[in-house]
Formats: structure tokens, sequence, C-alpha cells
């Protein structure tokens, strides 16, 4: 058929008009982004599958590895119960109580969805008394931290339930949902004065005598601040409060803080990444921070996350193409080779204080395995690639040291060519030339405070691509931090990861954070056990390992 050309103008402003009318319908907010449009991408149906097919191809579990890291797991539970119970932590090398999360017993109550998963119900059931009878979340030993207490305590409490309502390991009560979200809600609900601010943006602290949202020091200034992983790390767990609740205040009040950084109307010179910190007065950029790592890491984790957690809630599609774009950008912008080391390692610079830094820290490695998620999810073979080099730029600041764990930052020699360039770092001390001579790369801190980040990417790789590689970099990682930490009352934070200590106690800073339980050894242990337990198709792990049920 043939078509005149007013016919033609015709048809074009009619699917012009009805593209706007699409945008209009399908963006989710009332406000769009700033930067050139949204990228393109097609989200999939809400069950594609995530994981790699392991029943059709005979994969399964790992039988001795599961179960090494489960005993690891019981002598950390315990020592800690024998020295420390009801502590937030134990000193592992003096076997002393320690108080650093408002005396709940973080311990307890963050490693509850690590025994529910290993199947350890005897440690479960001290957990679950723990968190019903004897913790008060109502007094405080000390100001509250809203970041730290959502993503470890009503983390764990609201994945808990998911985990017992899947059946994962039984109920030690008929009450048990009630019981656990009766806390929840209790500590939750002492959160609250957080949001008492201008934007929502939540207070770095909480006064819980007086109810009242604080800066860290426990005063109010005009000028508070707070960093992107504070301000945008806490929408999955209030999210699935108020689901399992049915109260939508949680949900609420967490979507209006974290839409200054959904929808952030200003500062992204590169569209996606936001300029850190922000104002909880005004939302506007303090400071021009670009990096996916710490202190801004888990917002972007969670933009992707949210989209998974609710892939048929219609604001989440915004999540996840603000996730894109930030990552598209982070790739234009922050992926660095060198030619020091192999071309298949990735590192990731920061931009800061109107430069770029050539340090990469440990906390930064979770982006490779986030990476891997969001766009095996999302079909996009660049992410993808993106998320395998910084993976085996992990590995490979392992492969590195003496210990054969990687430290807590390093410093590389980048290829490319950045306006700035000259002001990259360069080794400085003695070690540090010795160590880039060898190595290609230098660490710039050399403490190993028993993070997850590594091997919770290595989780990522293996349940997504089944390459036997991520075992094999697990196991070894498993057998390196065993090795250097292993105390007279548990696993200690390593001083120094270049080297191999001399004795028992040598090397050894005394402490053990709860994420050591938490995410540290679930990790390690999901990476070894059935490939279908907590599947990625059916779970989504908030960032402290708890995982939360997908509401598909
Ligand atoms: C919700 O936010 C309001 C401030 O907008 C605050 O007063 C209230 O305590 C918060 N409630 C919860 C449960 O977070
Ligand atoms: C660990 O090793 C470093 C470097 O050898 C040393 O300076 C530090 O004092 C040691 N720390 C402990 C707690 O042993």
């Amino acid at each position: 058929m043939l078509l005149r050309p007013t016919r033609i103008v015709f048809l074009l402003v009619a699917a012009y008009g009805l593209y706007l009318l699409h945008e209009f319908l399908f963006s989710s907010s009332t406000e769009s982004p700033t930067g050139p449009r949204g990228p393109h991408f097609h989200i999939p149906p809400s069950r594609l599958s995530i994981q790699y097919p392991f029943k059709k191809n005979g994969i399964g579990k790992d039988e001795a590895k599961a179960e090494a890291v489960k005993k690891v797991m019981e002598r950390t539970w315990r020592l800690y119960k024998e020295k420390a119970w009801g502590a937030d932590e134990i000193r592992p090398v003096s076997g002393e109580r320690k108080n650093t999360r408002n005396g709940w017993g973080a311990s307890i109550v963050d490693s509850m969805t690590t025994a529910a998963v290993m199947g350890l119900t005897d440690v479960f059931a001290d957990q679950y008394d723990w968190v019903v009878n004897q913790v008060d979340f109502s007094h405080a030993e000390g100001l509250v931290d809203p970041f730290e207490t959502t993503i470890r305590y009503v983390g764990a409490l609201v994945s808990a339930v998911d985990l017992l309502e899947a059946k994962v390991i039984k109920a030690p009560s008929k009450s048990y949902r009630k019981d656990i979200l009766h806390q929840a809600q209790i500590l939750a609900d002492k959160l609250g004065p957080a949001f008492d601010t201008p934007t929502g943006m939540m207070w770095p602290r909480v006064n819980f005598e007086e109810n009242k949202g604080v800066d860290s020091d426990g005063g109010r200034k005009e000028s508070t601040s707070v960093h992107l992983a504070r301000a945008g790390s806490h929408w999955l767990e209030y999210s699935t409060l108020s689901h399992l609740t049915g109260n939508p205040i949680y949900l609420k009040n967490s979507t209006k803080a974290w839409d200054w950084l959904v929808y952030n109307r200003k500062e992204e010179t590169w569209p996606g990444i936001i300029e850190s910190p922000k104002s909880i007065w005004t939302g506007a950029s303090m400071g021009n921070t670009r990096t996916l790592g710490a202190p801004d890491d888990s917002h972007y984790e969670y933009l992707i996350k949210a989209h998974l957690l609710w892939p048929n809630k219609y604001s989440t599609k915004h999540h996840a193409k603000r996730w894109v774009q930030a990552m598209e950008s982070a790739h234009k912008h922050l992926a660095s080779k060198s030619a020091k080391t192999s071309p298949s390692n990735i590192f990731l610079l920061s931009f800061s204080r109107h430069r770029y830094e050539n340090y990469m820290g440990h906390l930064a490695c979770f982006a490779g395995g986030n990476l891997l998620l969001g766009a095996k999810y999302l079909s996009r073979p660049d992410l993808f690639e993106f998320g395998e080099g910084i993976i085996a730029g992990c590995r490979y600041a392992y492969d590195a040291t003496d210990s054969q764990i990687g430290p807590e930052t390093w410093g590389w020699e980048p290829d490319e060519p950045k306006e700035g360039t000259a002001d990259f770092q360069k080794p400085v001390t003695a070690p540090q030339k010795d160590f880039f001579k060898a190595k290609g790369i230098w660490p710039t801190n050399v403490n190993y405070p028993l993070r997850p980040e590594v091997v919770e990417s290595y989780f990522y790789g293996w349940r997504i691509t089944g390459e036997q590689k991520y075992r094999d970099w697990a196991w070894d990682a498993f057998n390196a931090i065993v090795k250097a930490s292993e105390a007279e009352w548990g696993y200690s934070e390593v001083s120094d990861v270049t080297r191999l200590r001399i004795d028992k106690t040598d090397n050894l800073s005394n402490s053990c954070e709860s994420f050591w339980s938490a995410e540290t050894l679930m990790y390690l242990y999901l990476i070894f056990a059935e490939p279908e337990l907590c599947s990625l198709d059916e779970w989504v792990f908030n960032t402290e390992a708890h995982p939360l049920r997908r509401r598909l």
C-alpha cells in the first residue's frame, strides 16, 4: 500500500503522541531524574530464572566443604555462647565481652538466619529464645544507628520470619510469626524519630531515651548530611516489614526517605551516580564524592534488589532503571584496568574532591556480584562482563598477599588516561614499592576485619554462572581466612594480611563483628550447599546477607 506524505506525517505524529502517553502513564514518579533520558531496557517477566540450571546439569551440594564451613560456624557460636552470651560481640583473642550495637546481642540476632540456613536447630532455638523472651529493644545502650540497626537487627528479624514460613528451619513455637514481628515492630517504632526531618531522610542516630533523631555526637546541626549507604539501605527491610505486619507506615517512611536518591533531582554529573553526601535538611548534595564503594555502596546495591524483591510493584521499575543508569556510568567513568596486572582484572576508581582516586576497598567488591545479578536479569552482557572483571580484580588482590586474603584497600596504576591522571597516587613506603614491583598493586591498608564482600561476589558468580572456579576461589578464601584469623575464642580481625602470623595471637586485633557469622560464613556455606537452598530465583539478600522472599 502506498502512503501519501500527509498520511505518513499523521502516522508519525500519532505514534509520537502514543509514545508520550506511554511515557506519561508508565514513568512511575511525579518527577523524573535529571540527565539524559533513562537508558532503554527491557524488564523481563518476573519469573525469569536467574540461577544457572544446576539440577539439569547434575550439580548439587559439595558435602565436605559445606560441612567444613558449618563446623566453623558451630565453633564460633559455642565459644561466643560460653564466654559472651548476650553481648554484641566476643573479643576472640581474650574472650572478653564487647558491646558495639546497643547491647541487644548483635551476634545472636544477626546470625539467626545463618543458623536457619545451615539447619542448626539448637543454635536457632537459643537465638529465638533471646529474641522473643530476653532482649528489650525499647531500651538502648548509647545512641542508636538506624542504618546499622536496620540492616542487622530489623533485617534479621523479618528474614527469620520469611525463612520460617518457607520451612527452611523448623519453628521453635507456633506463635513465631507474631512473636518475632512484635519485637521487630518495637524496634522499628523506636527508630521512627529518625525520619523526623524536612526531607524524611534519616538522622544519623536516634536517642531512644528522648525519642529524638540526632547527629552522631548526640546534638542537632543545621549542616547534617549523610552518605548514600546510610540514606538508602532500608527499603528492602521496611517494605518487607510492612508486608508482614500489614502496617504501611514502614514502607511509607522508607519510600519517602529513599526517593530523595531514587528521584534525585540535583547534581548528577554522571547519570545515576549521586554526588555524596546529602543534606538531610534539603536533599542537596553537600560534597562531590562519586563511588560505588564505601560510604555509598548499598544504595546502588539496593536499586536492583528493590526491583527483584517486588518485580510486580510498579514503582520498582524505576529502581531498576536507575540501577542501569548508575552501572552504565560506573562502567564508563570508574572501571579501570592496569597493564601491570592481568587484563581480565577490573578495579574501581572513586572520584572525590575533584579528582580520581586509584584506590579500591574490599567493600567495593560487592559490586562484582551485584552486577552479575542485575545484568543476568536484565540481559546486559556488557554489565555482566564488567561484574566478572571486578570479581577477578578482587580475587587478584586476595591471591597477591602472603596470607591469601585481600587488603582492606589497595592501589594500582591505571591504564586509562583520565582528566587529572597526573594526580594518580603511587606507592609510598618501601614495602608498598616492593609489593607493587612484584604484583602490580600495592596495599594501602593491610587490615582484614573478616569482611564478606569478596566471598559474597563469588556466591553470585557461582549461583549465576555455575562455573567451578567460583567454588574453588571460595574454598581458597575460606581456608586462608580460617588459617589467618583462628583464635582461642573464635575468629579475629587480622591486622596485616601481607604476612603470615608467627604464633597463635600474633597479628590478631581481638575483634569480630557480627557480620562474620551473619554474612561471611553464610555466603561461604551457600556456595557449597544445595544450589536450590535460598535460590536467587526466590530470595533477595539484604546488605547483611539476610534472605528475603521475593514477592512474585
Ligand atoms: C514515620 O515518619 C514520621 C515522620 O514523618 C515519624 O514521626 C514517625 O515516627 C515514623 N514512624 C515510623 C514507624 O517509622
Ligand atoms: C601485625 O603485624 C604488623 C606488621 O608486621 C605489626 O606492625 C603489628 O603490630 C602486628 N599486630 C598484631 C596485633 O600482632
